[in-house]
């Protein structure tokens, strides 16, 4: 039994990973994660269907969640360290059992949310190819599987395929490369809500913004869908998902222990900033019963009849939901190299390419089971799991600074979450109260998930981990 609570005393940098970031480039990188689907699409979806114009108080809700667990992150990245991310911290923890647990998640939130994104890039690509007339047959746009009505009854989404074999080979050829090509994908992201922002200031009418809050703060409709303003922020929490990607990074910084917490901190306040601020102008500009679209952003836009800038927010949204996966994607390799290097996962996953300095083997096995899961199942199914995933691992993050002050209370921390074990409490609380809101078929899936995951546990890595090993 104790085995499987052995624990991984620090964490250090042995990856064989080129140190190369500064603060400024992992501040980027986080922004690169978040903007993304949850802004671009799912505010609509949760205006018109859940909160109505307080989705803005849904991006406050969910905003403080991840701010409970963004200092936490910052904590633990800074003292415990480990490009595992959640998963090396949980090592140090809580021991290997929970760490596994908690890495299979983490796998599950990145490659998933990668997958959905992707799905949702094809739409906006596909979406402009017809506008200039190349629009692909809709069988080449379309999984088979029924049960989406948008995203099912083709063949395959092949845009959604090419992409993430695109980012593949660039996550191939280099990290600093990557994180170039990231920074200037994010500034056309930032440029594409100046131009919203600018048109939609001199369009508001107050007048959208009441009712309030139709649907009040949490409510059970009569076909047992959730509503209200807690309902909307665990949708809308999608939006913020990535922030944490920025600690998957620690190896490849040339300054973790400080540059890590500026990145993780900065870019979720920068971007909790921007959600507020979109989500109100959107909400502003057009009744938010029109909002359920597959684009609510560029639709608002046309609504108001201002073509040019919706033509261009569509093109901005191709782009930045591209950052989106490349750095998610880059976070899932890296998290299972980190798994692979413990031995709990076998050593072909953890071998790092010595010419690129990049693990080349994960990086190619993922793009290809991203790729078919992107090409093959609807968007709907893939999405409901990231959140459930994700919300699951800033618990467990927030819980381990509580455990890690406790058991090492001397441990050299050059990033502390102030007020003692208050923050990390209201964390766990916060971050579990956002799980309770999502549906109950997302908690059964996530449960699947974590059943393969131990019966993987016990059948290879209880053997194999190197601490088993070397005890
Ligand atoms: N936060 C990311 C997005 O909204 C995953 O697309």
């Amino acid at each position: 039994m104790s085995q499987l609570f052995r624990r991984k005393s620090v964490i250090s940098g042995k990856m064989g990973l080129k140190k190369c970031l500064g603060a400024f480039d992992l501040t980027l990188l986080g922004v690169g994660a978040i903007i993304g689907t949850g802004i671009f699409v799912l505010t609509g979806v949760a205006a018109a269907t859940q909160a109505g114009p307080a989705v803005v108080l849904s991006f406050i809700v969910a905003g403080i969640a991840c701010a409970f667990a963004a200092l936490a992150y910052s904590e633990l990245s800074a003292s415990v360290g480990g490009c595992g991310s959640a998963y090396g911290y949980s090592y140090a923890a809580f021991g290997e059992l929970i760490a596994w647990i908690i890495g299979w998640d983490l796998i599950l939130e990145y490659g998933v949310a990668v997958a959905a994104v992707a799905n949702g890039w094809s739409g906006y690509f596909n979406n402009a190819l017809t506008a200039i007339g190349l629009g692909l047959p809709e069988a080449l746009t379309k999984g088979p599987f029924a049960g989406d009505e948008t995203h099912a009854g083709g063949i395959v989404n092949l845009p959604a395929v090419i992409i993430i074999l695109m980012l593949m080979g660039l996550l191939i050829v280099g990290v600093k490369e990557s994180a170039r090509i990231n920074a200037g994908m994010v500034f056309v992201k930032l440029l594409t809500i100046v131009v919203f922002l600018s048109v939609a200031i001199f369009h508001v009418n107050p007048d959208n913004w009441t009712p309030f809050m139709p649907f009040g703060w949490f409510d059970h409709t009569a076909d047992g869908k959730t509503v209200g303003v807690l309902a909307g922020a665990s949708l809308v929490f999608f939006a913020y998902v990535g922030f944490d990607a920025v600690s998957t990074a620690v190896e490849e910084a040339k300054d973790p222990q400080k540059d890590v917490p500026i990145g993780i901190l900065a870019s979720l306040i920068f971007c909790t900033l921007i959600y507020i601020v979109v989500s109100g102008f959107l909400t502003g500009i057009v009744p938010y019963t029109e909002l359920n679209v597959s684009s609510p952003v560029a639709f608002a836009l046309q609504k108001i009849g201002v073509n040019w800038a919706s033509a261009l927010v569509a093109t901005g949204v191709i782009t930045g939901l591209t950052t989106v996966m490349l750095v998610l994607y880059y976070g899932l390799t890296r998290i299972i190299t980190a798994i692979a290097q413990d031995g709990l996962l076998p050593p072909f996953f953890g071998k790092v390419n010595e010419k690129t300095q990049t693990p080349v083997r994960t990086t190619v096995m993922c793009g290809v089971v991203m790729a078919i899961m992107a090409g093959f199942i609807p968007l709907g199914a893939l999405a409901e799991l990231v959140n459930v995933g994700t919300l699951a691992a800033f618990v467990l993050v927030c819980g381990g600074v509580i455990v890690m002050r406790r058991i090492h209370p001397d441990m050299p921390r050059p990033f502390k979450m102030p007020g003692g074990i208050i923050l990390p409490v209201l964390g766990v609380l916060s971050c579990g109260a956002l799980i309770a809101f999502l549906p109950f078929i997302t908690h059964l899936r996530f449960l699947m998930w974590l059943a393969l995951g131990l019966a993987i546990y016990f059948a290879y890595s209880y053997r194999h981990s190197h601490l088993a090993k070397s005890s």
